[in-house]
């Protein structure tokens, strides 16, 4: 079965790109990207989705900011709708800054995957690397993981780790982990791609 990926980014792109290199080299199977959905259009991954000649739908949130608030029900109105006619077997999160409602993620339930800088359940939310720093940590990482309502949470598909030396700056840490992010992440969906799994008290348990 060919599986049917749509790639959510706001930013530079370079997870979307090292999934899309993977599935044209074969290290990722069975497996199309129908999509790049971003909600800014300044994203570099949008340049990566045309050189590629992959679909490229913009939300713009900043269309739903007003004085400050975020309408993110009408913002995710067009994105529920979005998705609903490209119908993805997975929808991949790849430097997505909008925080997911609770109405997607129960509709796309275990369909929707994050890529977060750190090794959670250690440093959620922003600037994970700097948190690694700051807390004198020796290893750090990335983690792959299903997207539940809370924030940077859900079954861990997969991890892998980084050094951290005492040297390290913000910068430093994150250019060292970011290919450890690429390769973790076409780890992650090219697994979910070839074989099955079953979610059982929030761990994920991988079928033949
Ligand atoms: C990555 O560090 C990812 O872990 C985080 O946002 C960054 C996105 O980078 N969620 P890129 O846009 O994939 O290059």
């Amino acid at each position: 079965m060919e599986n049917k990926l749509v790639i959510l980014a706001s930013g530079r792109g370079s997870n979307f790109a090292a999934i899309a290199n993977a599935i044209a080299d074969g290290s990722i199977p069975n497996a199309r990207i129908i999509a790049l959905i971003s909600n800014n259009a300044d994203a570099g991954a949008i340049g990566i989705a045309k050189r590629l000649g992959i679909a490229v739908r913009i939300i713009h949130s900043k269309n739903f900011r007003q004085s400050g608030q975020f309408d993110r029900i009408g913002y995710e109105k067009e994105l529920s709708a979005v998705l609903k006619e490209l119908q993805p077997n997975w929808i991949l999160l790849a430097g997505y800054m909008l925080i997911l409602g609770k109405e997607i993620i129960q509709q796309w339930a275990n369909k929707i995957v994050n890529i977060h800088p750190s090794l959670l359940p250690a440093f959620r939310g922003l600037r994970a690397q700097k948190q690694a720093i700051e807390a004198g940590v020796s290893k750090s990482g990335c983690t792959v993981h299903f997207v539940t309502e809370e924030l940077d949470d859900g079954p861990i598909i997969a991890q892998n780790t980084v050094e951290v030396l005492g040297t390290d700056t913000e910068e430093t840490l994150s250019q060292r982990l970011l290919p450890i992010e690429h390769h973790t992440y076409v780890e992650a969906v090219s697994k979910l791609c070839s074989r099955s799994c079953v979610i059982r008290n929030g761990c994920v348990e991988w079928l033949a």
